[in-house]
């Protein structure tokens, strides 16, 4: 059943497209004339985020004169607020913009960067192997803070609000609070052992003193004056003067190393998107640090020789998942922060003659085993992080996906600021040649450097075809490359957004050289086929990552989104716009 729910009143109406458990052929609802012309402009805006209550925020912004870059900062801060698991101005932020105006596409790379002390050193242990637990928790792990400035000037260069405007839901609701859900909860149990470690984290996390329940109300108002400084005073509110030194003192004080001027010269860096062709629709996704967008036009360009959608399961699923192996053997090895390696081979990893080469090992009936193809790394993996996606009615465009890397990130809340700092460090690969946590094997691209930002897998992407606009991304770590291809894939066979972000997902990441799949992703017949072919299949309930995809059917003039039905408490609304008479 569709829920549509009518939320403001006059010119505007929004309704409610996509939240689980919404079913899948529900999600188009916006109602259309029928046209064979292409519209010019989307008959509204229409959110999906992995929280209602950002949702909301970002339209309510819209409904106040703003555009989508506005919406974007609302709906980021506001996650930030209502979703520490993932987000938060403690962590790092991607943003894919279009301007509708100019037509220009931009990525803005509010990474976070490794601190100026830091040495490759500090993550050993007494017997010289990687400590773990330095990499993933406290104050060593957490890398320099993007998302901040990445919110000041999205809203600075793009927004048309104030940003004090813009900042205002994420505060409102940091200091009235909202209630706690099932995922905050299970992932704090998660992390509970590291994040009582700090007094300043369980005052917030366990305020009477036990773990916080569902339902019970979270209320942030250090988070609060933070944002509020942000709001007065821009960059300067957060990377300098009083916030600044609370964060420098908690880091240092907890066992790490920053200063001042690692703050106070922290930059945005805007980079030109990564763009390809596949199969009529033109892909607009990252660049590096992103080894998403790399990954993604190498998958999809050895996929472009097939028409998908005319072979039988097994056979899809058997050339899927070999283009996963191959794309994911290679996204490591070149890939890191483009201001550091000079070298990368982008060129010739996303070239129709290198899918060509790669295409010619693959045999239709069987499975490549990974031991066979040439030696490289294990993927990149990241757990905890999160999508939205945003058109507005003046055909602006936002694709962002937003982290903090691993559940609740460091697990240090620098006190009197709220600010619940990342453990982005782990991304990079801190020891040369020995697996980190989660099976990566450092190389010099992405070893860590001071003021280097870690390599990402997350992929915001735009998928365009004449007709069509569509954004999407995920979280998910290693499978936010997979999930947003499958995701390409799905539009690709005209599957609505919220059909594409409930499919289940299966996934190959090189190694283990074996196919991930979630409960029932995959028919009985398609497994027993697979296994036939050489296959391991590992069934696995874990976190797959949650996807949010938004679409403008310019033909029939349409809105519509998807919000991932494993996160019960995401949404994707849709607000109808009259046009000014
Ligand atoms: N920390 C997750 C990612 O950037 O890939």
């Amino acid at each position: 059943m569709t829920v549509l729910r009518p939320v403001l009143a006059g010119a505007l109406l929004t309704l409610l497209v996509g939240s689980a458990p919404v079913f899948a052929d529900a999600s188009r609802t916006t109602p259309a004339a029928a046209s064979t012309a292409l519209a010019a402009h989307p008959p509204g805006a229409v959110i999906a985020s992995a929280h209602d209550l950002a949702t909301q925020a970002g339209l309510r912004i819209i409904a106040q004169g703003g555009n989508a870059f506005d919406a974007a900062v609302a709906v980021a801060s506001t996650l930030g607020v209502v979703e520490p698991e993932s987000s938060g101005i403690g962590g790092g932020d991607f943003y894919l913009l279009h301007d509708g105006k100019t037509g220009k596409d931009v990525f803005v790379d509010a990474r976070e960067v490794a601190p100026a002390a830091v040495k490759a050193s500090q993550y050993l242990g007494a017997d010289g192997k990687l400590d773990h637990d330095k990499a993933l928790d406290g104050a060593l792990s957490a890398g320099i803070p993007g998302a901040a400035a990445g919110w000041v000037y999205v809203a600075r260069h793009y927004g048309r609000l104030p940003l004090k405007q813009d900042l205002a839901p994420a505060i409102a609701i940091a200091r009235g609070g909202f209630p706690v859900y099932a995922r905050m909860v299970s992932e704090y149990a998660e992390r509970q052992d590291v994040m009582r470690r700090w007094p300043a984290t369980t005052a917030i996390y366990e305020p009477q003193g036990k773990p916080l329940a569902v339902d019970d109300v979270l209320k942030q108002p250090d988070l609060a004056a933070t944002l509020q400084a942000l709001a007065d005073h821009g960059d300067a509110g957060f990377y300098r003067g009083e916030v600044a030194k609370k964060i420098v003192a908690a880091v240092n004080a907890a066992g790490g190393h920053w200063t001042a001027d690692d703050l106070a010269h922290y930059e945005v860096k805007l980079r030109e998107p990564l763009v390809f062709d596949y199969r009529g629709w033109h892909i607009v996704t990252a660049p590096p640090p992103s080894s998403g967008g790399v990954a993604l036009a190498e998958m999809l360009n050895i996929l472009s020789a097939w028409d998908l959608k005319k072979l039988d399961a097994a056979t899809r699923v058997h050339l899927i998942v070999e283009a996963m192996r191959r794309a994911y053997r290679d996204r490591t090895f070149f890939l890191g922060d483009p201001d550091f390696v000079k070298d990368m081979p982008i060129a010739r990893l996303t070239s129709m003659a290198y899918a060509d080469q790669m295409r010619a090992g693959i045999a239709m009936d069987k499975a490549t085993p990974s031991s066979s193809l040439p030696g490289a790394p294990p993927p990149h993996v990241g757990k905890h992080t999160t999508h939205f996606s945003i058109i507005d009615r003046e055909g602006n465009y936002v694709a962002a996906t937003l982290t903090v890397n691993t559940a609740y990130g460091s697990g240090l809340v620098a006190a009197g600021t709220g600010v619940l700092l990342n453990d982005e460090m782990d991304d990079f690969a801190l020891q040369a040649g020995v697996p980190n946590v989660y099976g990566v094997i450092g190389y010099d691209a992405n070893a860590v450097k001071p003021g280097k930002r870690p390599l990402s897998s997350m992929s915001p992407t735009f998928m365009l075809s004449p007709d069509k606009v569509v954004l999407l991304g995920s979280s998910g770590g290693s499978r936010i490359i997979t999930n947003v291809m499958r995701g390409i894939l799905g539009f690709d066979d005209g599957l609505t957004p919220q059909q594409v972000v409930t499919r289940p997902h299966f996934h190959h990441q090189y190694l283990p050289d074996e196919i991930m799949l979630e409960p029932q992703a995959l028919s009985d017949d398609v497994v027993a086929r697979l296994r036939a072919m050489g296959y391991t299949l590992s069934t696995r309930n874990s976190t797959w990552g949650i996807m949010q995809a938004v679409e403008w059917d310019r033909r029939s003039n349409t809105l519509s989104g998807g919000s991932d039905p494993r996160n019960p408490v995401g949404s994707a609304r849709v607000q109808l716009q009259e046009a000014k008479p």
